[in-house]
């Protein structure tokens, strides 16, 4: 099924990295700052297709379709098409298409592939997390000796304050950090241990479904900003990190 599943984001990153005119293709969702391109549409057609042939009875969960059926119950695919889609826009090569299958509200493979570095990090429920095949595991580097990752949640405007407090608090104890703009990615850099630690005030589903089970197969943990678990199927703030930094999170006003 991980195999099946990562073969179908590959395909669909060859859409994601032959996409050209780009500009031309791209509409405003709710604001400037929230856009959507044909590509993402056509990508989450792609997979939607794809995806359901091979678990014709799962309910697919994707950012840019309406969602039909009870995504609670039974197998879901949580699916986004281009996450990072401002990057994708602006011409940055720094996207990735995330697949998450979860079932009954667990998620049991998550997929997140980046067509542009052809990076393809994967992870099976209880079976470890890999970038390209091969294992991956979260750094045991303290904070203080390393970065972290953030993410503004800009679609909510009401979380910029609250955001950047958490950042310099963060930046105080830390060599550095880095805001790249696309959050499936940022999970899976903490996951094989290029950060110890990502955070964003309100997330989707689709941007870490997919991630946050990559970061824990790689011996991370992941939960809310509050500390309790991911809802997975809502809308939520996401905090992942490695072990060395569990405690930090009580330590924060977050
Ligand atoms: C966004 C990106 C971004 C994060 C936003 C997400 P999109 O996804 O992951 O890094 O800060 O919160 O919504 O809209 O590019 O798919
Ligand atoms: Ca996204
Ligand atoms: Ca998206």
């Amino acid at each position: 099924m991980l195999y099946a599943i990562s073969e179908i984001a590959r395909e669909a990153g060859k859409i994601v990295r032959s996409a050209g005119d780009i500009a031309a293709k791209t509409h405003i969702k709710t604001s400037a700052a929230d856009l959507v391109t044909e590509y993402d549409v056509a990508v989450e057609a792609f997979l939607k297709e794809k995806l359901l042939a091979l678990v014709p009875d799962a309910v697919f969960f994707g950012e840019e379709e309406a969602l039909q059926g009870d995504p609670s119950k039974g197998w879901v695919f949580i699916v986004d098409p281009i996450d990072g889609t401002t990057n994708f826009v602006r011409g940055f090569r720094q996207s990735s298409i995330s697949i998450a299958l979860a079932r009954d509200g667990q998620v049991e493979y998550g997929v997140v592939y980046d067509p542009y570095r052809e990076e393809l990090f994967s992870a099976q429920r209880e079976a470890g997390a890999f970038l390209n095949g091969q294992p991956i595991h979260v750094s045991d580097k303290p904070l203080g000796e390393g970065i972290f990752i953030m993410g503004t949640a800009i679609y909510k405007r009401e979380y910029i304050d609250p955001s950047m407090s958490l950042t310099t608090q963060l930046l105080r104890r830390s060599c550095d950090f880095r805001r790249f703009g696309a959050a499936a990615q940022d999970l899976c850099y903490v996951a094989c241990g290029r950060a110890e630690l990502f955070f964003e005030y309100s997330l989707s589903p689709w941007d870490y479904a997919a991630g946050s089970l990559i970061v824990t197969e790689a011996g991370g943990v992941a939960s809310t900003l509050q500390g309790t678990a991911l809802p997975i199927l809502q809308r939520s703030s996401v905090w992942v990190c490695n072990k060395t930094n569990q405690g930090l999170l009580a330590e924060l006003e977050v």
